[in-house]
Parts: structure tokens; sequence; C-alpha cells
């Protein structure tokens, strides 16, 4: 079982999944040895693997319905599409948003100048349509997350290990300049994609940019800091990893962590036990308290429970304020996918990414008129967060994070809603939630109505922490949950039930090597099978993406890869798309008609100790150029749709 009550960082960390660490294994990966201890075995010893592929025909031959030829798996320093498809560059860290900007000259770059450029490492993405309401396909917002900066192949003489003495004052406000989100028009003219470099609809948010802070957290004491004596307007946003659409075209985007942002002794925080549940080290692994007090734990000790939330942001209104939405939960939120639930309410599905923690589910207490968009400018303020618990006989519920219900109460540390909102792990915790393997993408069917879940990795899961839905021993692989509301698939899908069916929908690693325990389709081809599912989507016929991370640590290549949700291809994976070594895939995503795949390519040859010895200079190769972190936009050569 999760260990909730260790006071040491050092177990803490241990657990947690700071960045430092994900980016150290990328680092070490070249001497990662493949074996492992978990196996079938302990699956078996579950009692599970008859209920796995229940429905899956595996003794006839699988007809795909995804109708491409399958990449053949490379790792290298170059991206690969699969035969008859395309991947061109959209846009890249530091390309031009504004009339008149030259191309980026990284040795010329300024903080001023890099916050009206491209943001770094991106990450999730949204097409939001232009016009707005349409359905349109060739001519719309792009709408990217820039999760955090690498600085190893930003600057020169810059490692992860010499950071931040190695950075100057200025890197330091190029870095929070660089994260966060860009917004930019795109069109398709003929079969290119472009960025509308002079749209006034382009836009940056970054560590700089002003949040307001709505629902029940807003105005909290401990929201409020010496220059926001109110605690209702946040000052910056990063960490910002997936996000969400919602039905009223506004964006959701996440925020997974500011654990390593603050200076300080946490132990010395009137926040502390708070803190070390959220992984706060203390560390200001980039520096920032050298140029911002409100960083330095001990001068603004509220700054940190100003982060780590959901924010919505208006793309169609360049004036708009973006908000802090508390009402959401505050944890290491990786996405948040909205479902317009039959009866109008609108419900959000979200994982907190870091080991042995969980899946939570928001239903808004009013509801969406879709003649009426503004019916949902507040909706998101006021509802009902729940976190899963997942039992033994296929059911998982949903447990309401109420204050004054259940343990929820003052005597147990929750004051009041705001409270157990600020303190959303704690209280999730105190109602028996069940830990997860790094919840990460989730996103629901849009024609069966099944979500899914992501649980990209938990190395830390051990045989006496298993539970019914975490199955393996250190589960290097990752594995994808299925979450059946009732009445699915039918119109009658209830996804504000309290109680849901489950399944294990597959067990990644090589179904070739019976020591990783990997379950798939039995005609999975050695192409064919992944590790590390973090983000997903479907295509307008409800065929599942996902997108990888981590898979560079078994000298294969992160990308993207169809799969079958339905029929007798269940749980075949197809290789569609290979990023270049160093890289993540992220944020993938379909225009309406099915025809283009944006896709996030996220720090290329960050696995690199500096620039230095770099692993790739994707996408631009010239000899002094830079590895950048570029949305592509796959498409068939014919312009067909994906996948037919
Ligand atoms: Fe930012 Fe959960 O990956
Ligand atoms: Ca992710
Ligand atoms: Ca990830």
């Amino acid at each position: 079982m999760k260990d909730t009550t260790s006071g040491s960082n050092a177990a803490k960390r241990s657990q947690s999944t700071a960045m430092r660490e994900i980016i150290a294994e990328r680092v070490k990966r070249r001497g990662f040895l493949l074996g492992s201890a978990a196996g079938l075995g302990a699956v078996a010893a579950q009692g599970f693997v008859g209920s796995l592929f229940a429905g899956t025909a595996h003794a006839q031959a699988a007809q795909s319905s995804l109708g491409f030829a399958e990449l053949a798996r490379v790792l290298d320093h170059d991206a690969h599409v699969a035969p008859g498809y395309r991947a061109d560059v959209l846009v890249r860290w530091g390309d031009a948003m504004k009339a008149g900007q030259e191309p980026m000259e990284p040795a010329m770059m300024t903080s001023d100048d890099q916050a009206e450029r491209f943001g770094f490492n991106c990450d999730f993405i949204a097409f939001m349509p232009l016009p707005k309401g349409s359905q349109g396909s060739d001519h719309g917002l792009l709408c990217v997350n820039n999760e955090y900066a690498s600085p190893n192949v930003m600057f020169p003489g810059v490692t992860w290990d010499n950071m931040p003495d190695s950075l100057s004052d200025e890197q330091v406000r190029i870095i929070d300049a660089s994260v966060g989100h860009s917004i930019v028009e795109v069109k398709r003219e003929g079969d290119r994609w472009t960025v509308v470099q002079d749209s006034p609809m382009n836009r940056r948010f970054t560590m700089a940019s002003d949040f307001a802070i709505s629902g029940p957290a807003a105005g909290h004491p401990w929201m409020q800091t010496s220059y926001d004596p109110a605690g209702v307007l946040a000052k910056g946003t990063h960490y910002n990893c997936a996000g969400g659409v919602t039905p009223w075209g506004t964006i959701l985007s996440c925020e997974e962590g500011a654990y390593d942002t603050f200076g300080g002794t946490v132990a010395d925080s009137p926040h502390a036990a708070v803190l070390e549940r959220y992984d706060y080290d203390g560390s200001d692994y980039y520096g920032r308290t050298r140029i911002e007090p409100r960083f330095d734990l001990a001068a603004e000790p509220n700054e940190p429970n100003r982060f780590d939330w959901v924010i919505e942001i208006d793309p169609y209104d360049p004036d708009s304020a973006p908000v802090k939405r508390t009402a959401l939960g505050r944890f290491h939120h990786e996405g948040a996918t909205v479902w317009l639930n039959s009866d109008g309410r609108v419900v959000v599905y979200m994982g907190d990414d870091s080991n042995f923690e969980y899946v939570y589910r928001f239903v808004s207490d009013g509801t969406f008129d879709p003649a009426n968009p503004e019916t949902g400018r507040n909706l998101l303020d006021q509802g009902t967060l729940s976190v899963a618990r997942f039992e033994a006989d296929g059911t998982m519920r949903w447990l309401p994070l109420v204050h004054g219900t259940g343990p929820l109460t003052p005597e147990n540390g929750f004051a009041d809603q705001a409270e157990v909102l600020l303190k959303t792990r704690l209280a999730a915790d105190a109602l028996g939630a069940t830990p997860m393997d790094r919840p990460e993408g989730m996103e629901a069917n849009p024609v069966t109505g099944r979500v899914y879940a992501n649980m990209t990795k938990n190395k830390n899961i051990t045989a006496d922490n298993l539970n019914p839905v975490n199955t393996r021993p250190e589960n290097l692989y990752g594995h994808i949950v299925e979450m059946i509301p009732p009445g699915t698939p039918g119109p009658e899908t209830d996804h504000t039930a309290e109680v849901y069916g489950w399944d294990l929908f597959v067990l990644c690693g090589n179904p070739q090597a019976p020591e990783h325990g990997a379950r798939w389709h039995s005609e999975t081809s050695e192409s064919g099978w992944f590790v590390n599912p973090d983000n997903l989507t479907f295509d307008p016929r409800g065929r599942m993406f996902v997108a990888t991370d981590g898979a560079n640590e078994i000298d294969l290549p992160d990308g993207i890869y169809g799969v079958d949700t339905e029929g007798p291809a269940r749980a075949l994976p197809k290789l569609l798309f290979a990023a270049p070594v160093g890289a993540e895939c992220c944020g993938p995503c379909f225009t309406p008609d099915g025809r283009t795949l944006f896709v996030a390519v996220q720090h290329p040859g960050e696995d690199s100790e500096s620039l230095e010895t770099v692993s790739t200079r994707w996408p631009d190769f010239g000899t002094d150029s830079l590895p950048r972190p570029t949305v592509v936009a796959i498409q068939r050569e014919d312009g067909d749709e994906i996948g037919t």
C-alpha cells in the first residue's frame, strides 16, 4: 500500500515522479537492461487473466479497422511515419507568432522575445475550428501546452547536473517565458498546414501571465499572498501537461506539479505536511528564487498553493482572462477530458500523474445547453469531485470528495470544501482510493462511451502492494484501464453514475518476452506493441490512438499507435509514427474530418548530456541547429481520412 505517513522527503521522492528522475532515466537509458521480475505469474495470481480479453476472437484472423501499412519501428535521429503518410513540421519552439518577427536565433534570444514566440516542450494539443462553432478542418486555432524547459538542449554548456548555477538570470527568465501555453492560428492550403504569423488570435501564456482564481478555494487564506492579498489572481503557469476541450469552445490546460519550483526548507513551511504529500522538495531546480522572491517558501509561503490546478482558457477571445478552476482539485494534473452527459451535466476525467496516485472525476452541478454556449461559462466552478476505487469484482466506485461527508471533517483536518480541494490528495487518501501506476491520459471513446485511462508505469510497485487494477510488480511498461459507465455502448450511457465496471484493456510490453507479462491481441506485430502509454485520443470513427513516453529506455522510439477497441481486432496495435531519439509523443489531436492528426514531439535530444553532445538536431538538421520541440501534422499522401 502507499505510504502516506512517511515524513522522509527522500522516501517521498522515491515514490514521486519528480521531473529530474524522469529526465535522469532518459539520460541513462542506454544502460538499461530489459529483464525484470514482473511476469505473468503476478497477473495470474491476481486472477485476471480470464477477464482480460473476453470477447476477443484470438483464433480467427483479425482484420484491423486501421487501414494503413504499419511503420517498421526504428529509433534514430529522425522522425518516421507509415508508408503513404507524411508528417510535416507545423510549428517549432521559437517560431514567430507576431508580424515582422524574424526566424529564431537561439544565441540572440531574450526573455521578452521568447514570450512572443512558440513555447518549449509542446504537449497537449487542441484544434479549435474557425469560425467558432464550426466543424471546419482547414482553419483553426492550435492550442498547445508548453510543459517545461530542457535547458541542456537550449543553452550551451548547461547540463541537468550543473543547473541552476550554470544558468544566467536571463536564461532563467527565458525558461519562464518558454513554458505555459501557446495559441497559434493555423490554415491548411492545398496539402500544407501553415501558421498565420500575424494573427491577432496568437497568444502566449507564461510564468508572468495573470490567472483569475475561481471555485471554492478562491480567496481562501491559503491562497493569499503579499502581492495578491485577496487570493483571487495567480501569477504564472508551468508544467502544463495534457488538457481537454469543453463543449462551449474553451480549452483546459493542466498543471502537473510545481514541486521543484520553490526554494527553501519545506519542513519550515506552515503547509509542510501538504507540500510533502505533493512532493515539494524546496530544490528550486531552475534557480527561480534568484529572479523572483515569490518562489522562496519562507518569503511567500502560500505561493505553492496557487499551482497544481486546471486552467480554463477561451482561445477565441484573445482578451479573455484565463482562470484556475479550483473545483477540479489540486494534484499533478495530467489531463482533463470532458464528456457532455445526456442530461446536460458536464463530466471531467482527470489523472494524477505520480506513482501510487489516483484517478478523479468531476461532475458539474449545472447543465450545459448547446443552444446557449454561455451556460458553460462558470459550469466548472460548482460540482462534485470524486476519486476512484477499483474493486476485485470488476466494479469501480466514485467516492465523493465533499466536505462534511465521511472522514472529510474538521476533526480530520478539513475545515471546509476549500481545504478538501487544497489537500485533494490527502482527502483521497482518507477515502481509500485505489493507488494507481501513474495515471496519465484519459479519454472517452466517442462511439462507445467507454473511458480509457493510461497508466504509464510504476517501477516502485512491488508484489506487496499490487491491487486489482495494478497487477504487475515493478511495472516498467504500463497498462491501459477500461472504465465502463452503465449503459455503454448506447445513448443512455451515464457518466455521472456512482458505480462503473472496469477491465484491463492491455498490459504493455513485449508480448514475445515472458518476463514483461504483456497482454495484447494475439496477432500483435513486432513493431506494434508499445510501452508507457501517455496521452491518447480517438478518431471520428472511435479508433484509439496512443502516444507513448518512455520507450527509449528499451531502445525503441516513442510513437503514435492506432488500436481498435472494438471487434475482432480489439487490442491489436499498429505503429503509425515514430519520434526521433530523446523525444516523447504527446497531445495527439484529429481535425474533425479525421484527415489530419496533429502530434507534439516533445524534448527531442533531451537524452543528451548537453548541446555539445546532442543526439539529434531534429527537425532542422543544420550544422548548428538545436533540436526543437515541434508540432507535426500527419496526413495521408492522398489527403484521405487517416486510417481508412
Ligand atoms: Fe507531463 Fe504526465 O506527463
Ligand atoms: Ca504526459
Ligand atoms: Ca509522461
